[in-house]
């Protein structure tokens, strides 16, 4: 019997210039960036908080705190890495990482090869287990006025269970 659970992530942060635009550790040319506490990559925190969810031990900020001083500035490929060994600890592994960026500007598709190889060598799967989507907000709300930018992410992992 194969035991599967999903998870569940989003994240957003405020665009600000003179920040760096960062998806999945790739930097993004554009005059603005995400204000945050660690680098603000919004697609590693959504699967940050995606692989927690799955094995239902809370959220991004209770591992990492944003008011630790630890924190200040982090490359969130840590994030993922501390959240996939404790779905490992548990006796999963990760099936596939589903997931959407919500921003307006720029047009991410150029980028979307190397973000999603990023992604997927973080989280050790090949290719084909991994998707990157991008949506504009059609220039509605906060997103669409080009103030912040959204991700979501979805995940499935597996463990065999042998009774
Ligand atoms: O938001 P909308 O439906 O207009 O997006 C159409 C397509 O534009 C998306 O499917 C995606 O391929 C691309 N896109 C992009 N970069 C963005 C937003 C959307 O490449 N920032
Ligand atoms: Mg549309």
């Amino acid at each position: 019997m194969t035991d599967f659970r999903t998870g569940l992530g989003w994240d957003n942060h405020r665009l600000a210039p003179g920040r760096v635009l960062i998806l999945a550790g790739v930097e993004i040319p554009h005059e603005t960036g995400f204000e945050a506490h660690s680098d603000g990559d919004i697609l590693l925190h959504a699967v940050t908080d995606a692989l927690l969810g799955a094995v239902a031990l809370g959220d991004i900020g209770m591992h990492f705190p944003d008011t630790d001083p630890a924190w200040k500035g982090a490359s969130s490929d840590r994030f993922v890495r501390h959240a996939l060994a404790l779905v490992r600890e548990q006796g999963y592994r990760l099936s596939n990482v589903d997931s959407t960026v919500i921003l307006e500007r720029p047009k991410l598709k150029d980028y979307r090869p190397t973000i999603r190889a990023s992604l997927a060598a973080l989280v050790e799967l090949p290719l084909d287990r991994v998707n990157v989507k991008f949506k504009t907000s059609e220039k509605v709300g906060p997103v669409g006025e080009q103030r912040s930018a959204e991700a979501q992410a979805i995940v499935t992992i597996l463990r065999d269970n042998s009774e």
